[in-house]
């Protein structure tokens, strides 16, 4: 290529060729660059001169001072690239650049004038002078905004010159050039499109120069754009609301949450602070928030019954003004912190002991703030008393009885409420309330025995204590007073009033008469318990009491009587043999038991050696075969004693015939007539005695045929008898041997509960009848007429008895 620029090169300068002797001048043109040797221009032939000229005009070169470039060939007559021209080197941007020299010919002196013009070619690429470029924008940076960039420079000329430039990428920016008024290109990178450091915050772009030769080169620079930030951004909450649950009576400082935003800007105006704009004092109170680190956190109290919930208003700002806002909503959990609340709304101090089932004792209300299970309340007794609580509505409780309520078991009650509710744990309550069980009079008193019996001895003082009955009252105060009363009754037909009296306070019983055993040995009565309540309660009991004896009384002889008149005596024949019965000493003792134990014993005898008494029996007997000797009229004196202590005693006398005939005993004995009077008294007794029995005998015939009459006659009709008690006293004697001769005698006694003042059995009353028939010439033989009227059915019928 660079040969045909040189053709043509040549020929321009053939064009411009002028030929003068002296003064011509060759100009060549070449482009720069050509390699050592190239050929510049045959210079000899454009100028027309031989070569041998050349060599004999010593042909050179004048360059003057300047480089040796070109160099002449003398033998060829052509000039050649000595050192290789670099055309910016040598006329910079200087056009056109050309060399200029002379060639001198010697004999004779010639010269030419030789001008090389240089032509550029496009060797040098636009070149930067830095190889980057650096900008800061704030992304704030407004369209159109101008950014001057560094020029290329190109030290090629002329169309091998900087031409353009271009810009890459072009998203942002778009380049702009300005034709200077000195011909320079002013390059400018104009703001297209907004910059966005949140995007990108490094831009890194290429501006490209290109010159105009061809081939086109270029030079490129790294230009680099560092966004800066705006706070374009404002701060964002990564939630619009958060959740958060507390359990009240948490600890100051827990977390409640933590609240995050996020702002994308950088720096401080990337930076967020965190703050609490609700604006109310409960709230500010209650809580703060870590301005960095977004942490909620508790500062006061939660109480759940207070407030369920809180809405807390949080502002996130950053540095540049820019806020968001969220809010928490947070809920407090309930815990178990309240026990339940029991309120008495009322109360029965006390309630009667017959209170009916179900009776109200107390009424409350009961309710615990916390909720759900926290707030479920349960209540109920704690001990086994006869009482329950029921739950009458909600909330409401009362406490009724459940069973019956004994005063006498507990008088009192503490009620203890105790109330839970069903949190975990769970928390109770508990109240006691007193309850009075008041008395009703529900006890009869009651003996301390089921009866009594007291002992007394006759003969007491009247007025004596006895002894004392007690009855207790499990009741209380008045309804446990007990007062004593003796129950009408009759002993004997008397009342028993005057026998027996008994103190109503003290339940002391008290004899009202002295007592004869012979009369009464016991009696029974029953005193009445009765208790102060309305109406009263009383119980009775019976009590007996029983009197002992004492040898009151001496031995009475019933047999033989002793009478002043008439005379008994026993006979016994002569015939008689040992061991004959001649009489028998009867004799009785009222007395009971050692008191009536009697013995008999011979004190006095007109013959010692022919009778014995017996000492038990008081029979007379012979102890010897009777003789004609003895005495016809015989005299014993007998001694009968009871074994009392002391002992009394009775004698009496015994007059016994020994004979065979009535009138020999009749001779013999008139004088013992008057022994027998003294006898009377006892006879009459013995009778009496006799009648008794007999009178009785026939009462109780009589009594037992009417009974059965009357019923079999009127058999619907009960038979009920007001008479007064017979008592009957068993045979105190009798003939044990049962070897007698004589009739058997009997003892009665007979009491009357008249007048029981008088020690001795009394017989015989005014009105009735008293008959003793002595008769000597009839042993044994008495009668005795009795009638009483306390004894008879029928007052005015006299009763005979007779004994043979
Ligand atoms: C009831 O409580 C009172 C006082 O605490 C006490 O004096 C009384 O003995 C209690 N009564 C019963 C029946 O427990
Ligand atoms: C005495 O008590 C008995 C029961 O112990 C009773 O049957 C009777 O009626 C009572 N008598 C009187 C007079 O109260």
């Amino acid at each position: 290529e660079r040969r045909r620029n040189l053709a043509g090169n040549i020929l321009l300068l053939c064009y411009f060729m002028f030929i003068f002797k002296y003064d011509i001048q060759v100009i060549y043109s070449i482009p720069e660059e050509l390699s050592k040797g190239s050929l510049v221009g045959n210079i000899a032939q454009d100028l027309g001169l031989d070569l041998k000229r050349l060599k004999t005009g010593r042909a050179r070169l004048h360059i003057g001072n300047s480089a040796e470039y070109i160099v002449l060939n003398k033998e060829r007559g052509v000039l050649l690239i000595k050192e290789r021209i670099d055309r910016e080197a040598l006329c910079k941007q200087t056009t056109p650049c050309a060399l200029h020299f002379q060639i001198i010919l010697e004999n004779p002196i010639e010269f030419y004038r030789v001008t090389v013009e240089i032509t550029d070619i496009n060797d040098n690429a636009p070149i930067f002078k830095m190889n980057s470029m650096l900008f800061e924008i704030s992304e704030s940076a407004v369209r159109g905004a101008k950014f001057v960039l560094e020029k290329a420079f190109d030290s090629d000329v002329g169309i091998n010159g900087l031409r353009s430039y271009s810009l890459n990428p072009t998203d942002n920016f778009v380049l702009k050039l300005h034709d200077h008024t000195d011909g320079e290109k002013e390059v400018e990178m104009i703001l297209q499109k907004p910059l966005d450091r949140e995007k990108q915050q490094e831009i890194s772009l290429v501006l490209t120069a290109v010159d105009g030769g061809e081939p086109q080169l270029s030079g490129t620079v790294q230009i680099h754009v560092t966004v800066l930030d705006a706070n374009d951004n404002a701060p964002v909450f990564k939630q619009s609301m958060y959740r958060a649950s507390l359990a009240e009576n948490s600890p100051k400082g827990s977390l409640l949450t933590t609240v995050s935003a996020a702002d994308i800007d950088q720096g401080s105006y990337g930076l967020v602070t965190y703050s609490i704009s609700s604006n109310s004092d409960l709230i500010l109170d209650l809580f703060e928030i870590d301005e960095t680190t977004g942490e909620v956190h508790l500062i006061g109290e939660v109480d759940y019954e207070t407030s369920k919930h809180y809405q807390i208003d949080i502002k996130a700002k950053d540095h540049g003004g820019l806020t968001d806002s969220c809010k928490v909503i947070l809920d407090i959990i309930d815990v178990n912190d309240n026990n339940p609340i029991i309120d008495l709304m009322s109360t029965t101090p006390s309630i009667p002991e017959d209170a009916k089932f179900q009776t109200v004792v107390a009424v409350m209300s009961v309710h615990d703030t916390d909720s759900d299970n926290n707030g479920v309340v349960k209540c109920f007794l704690s001990e086994k008393i006869p009482f329950t609580i029921e739950n009458s509505s909600k909330g409401f409780y009362s406490i009724v009885t459940e069973s019956n309520l004994d005063r006498e078991r507990a008088s009192e009650y503490n009620i203890t409420v105790t109330c839970s509710d069903e949190g975990v744990p769970s928390l109770s309550s508990s109240v006691t309330l007193t309850l009075q069980i008041s008395d009703v009079n529900d006890n009869a008193p009651v003996f301390e025995r089921s009866s009594y019996e007291a002992y007394i001895v006759e003969n007491n003082t009247p007025g004596l204590s006895i002894f004392t009955v007690k009855a207790r009252d499990a009741d209380w105060n008045q309804n446990a007073r007990v007062s004593y009363i003796l129950e009408d009754s009759s002993v004997n037909g008397v009342p028993v009033s005057t026998y027996v009296s008994v103190s109503a306070d003290s339940g002391v019983i008290h004899a009202v008469r002295s007592f004869d055993y012979e009369q009464i040995k016991d009696f029974h009565f029953r005193v009445k318990a009765q208790d102060g309540g309305s109406p009263p309660l009383s119980s009775n009991v019976s009590v007996k009491i029983l009197i002992q004896d004492q040898n009151d009384n001496a031995p009475q002889v019933l047999y033989p009587v002793q009478t002043g008149g008439s005379l008994v005596a026993e006979m016994v024949p002569r015939s008689a043999e040992v061991g004959y019965l001649v009489t028998k000493v009867v004799a009785v003792d009222v007395d009971s038991g050692q008191n009536a134990w009697l013995s008999y014993k011979l004190q006095k005898a007109t013959d010692r050696a022919l009778f014995e008494v017996g000492l038990q029996n008081g029979e007379i007997r012979t102890i010897r075969q009777v003789t004609d000797k003895d005495a016809v009229k015989q005299r014993l004196t007998v001694v009968v004693e009871d074994n009392g202590q002391p002992s009394r005693s009775a004698t009496v006398n015994v007059n016994v015939a020994v004979a065979d005939s009535f009138p020999e005993v009749l001779s013999e004995f008139t004088d013992f007539t008057q022994d027998m009077e003294y006898n009377d008294n006892l006879t009459f007794y013995l009778v009496l005695a006799l009648a008794v029995v007999s009178f009785l005998f026939i009462t109780c015939l009589v009594v037992i045929i009417s009974v059965k009459i009357y019923r079999w006659r009127q058999s619907r009709i009960l038979y009920q008898s007001n008479l007064p008690v017979i008592p009957y006293y068993p045979p105190r004697y009798s003939d044990t041997l049962g070897t007698g001769t004589l009739p058997h005698v009997y003892n009665y006694e007979v009491c009357r509960t008249t007048d029981s003042s008088k020690s001795d059995c009394k017989f015989g009353r005014a009105g009735s009848q008293n008959v003793l028939i002595m008769d000597p010439s009839s042993t044994g033989t008495m009668q005795r007429i009795q009638s009483d009227k306390s004894i008879l059915d029928e007052p005015d019928s006299p009763l005979e008895v007779r004994l043979v």
